[in-house]
């Protein structure tokens, strides 16, 4: 006899509801993908350009490549053409107002995007998000075209830790759910305190 599957559901490729090969069936397909949320930045001063990305990947080790898809008629585009280099801030969970700056088309450039960011420069110049989990600093390698978007592949040339008792910020079904099974942070930084504890106690076994 087949194994008896939950009440109500249906069996194999039954199951699949297929939408068109479209733009809103790709958008709603990915919206239950979640991801991390990051502000790509490129500039300095007067000429910084930030916009939230979602849409990066750590590519490569050796060597070190990291790649994020920009819109073409974006504004950030066209200013990491110019620069040749760009920043992404890894944002943590108390963040969702920075994503949703760096998102919005009404957000200013310049003096005032750098100012909301307020985390400082990497080692490119480009303006950092203070509170963020991390940042990865890159020097343009490649553009590919994307469509409607271009592919930024950048050299890694450095890479900085920030808050990181924080848990990450998750874009989900075009919200920002919290983690549940996450512990509070405050917990998790005791939980990190004592990891590192047992790992130096192990390392000064290891060394006798
Ligand atoms: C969570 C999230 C992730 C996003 N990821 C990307 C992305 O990877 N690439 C992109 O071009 N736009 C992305 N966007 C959209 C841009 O942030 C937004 O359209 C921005 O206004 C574009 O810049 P512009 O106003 O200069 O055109 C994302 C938006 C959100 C809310």
């Amino acid at each position: 006899m087949p194994p008896e599957g939950r009440r109500g559901e249906k069996k194999g490729e039954d199951t699949w509801e297929t939408l068109g090969a479209d733009a809103d069936a790709l958008r709603k397909a990915m919206g239950y993908f979640p991801t991390g949320v990051t502000v790509v930045t490129s500039g300095r001063g007067e000429r910084v350009e930030g916009m939230t990305a979602n849409a990066v990947v750590s590519v490569s080790l050796d060597p070190l490549l990291f790649l994020v898809s920009v819109h073409k008629e974006a504004r950030l585009n066209g200013r990491i053409r110019e620069e040749g280099h760009f920043s992404v801030s890894l944002l943590a969970d108390d963040q969702e107002g920075l994503s949703r700056l760096f998102s919005s088309p009404e957000r200013s450039s310049g003096l005032q995007a750098e100012s909301s960011l307020g985390g400082g420069y990497g080692s490119t110049g480009d303006p950092l998000a203070a509170g963020a989990l991390a940042a990865i600093e890159c020097e343009v390698a490649e553009v590919y075209a994307g469509g409607d978007h271009d592919l930024f592949l950048g050299r890694v040339v450095g890479v900085k830790l920030g808050d990181t008792r924080k848990g990450p910020l998750v874009f989900h079904e075009g919200d920002y759910p919290t983690l549940s099974s996450r512990a509070r942070a405050e917990d998790s930084g005791a939980f990190m305190d004592s990891v590192r504890g047992f790992d130096a106690r192990i390392g000064r076994r290891s060394r006798r």
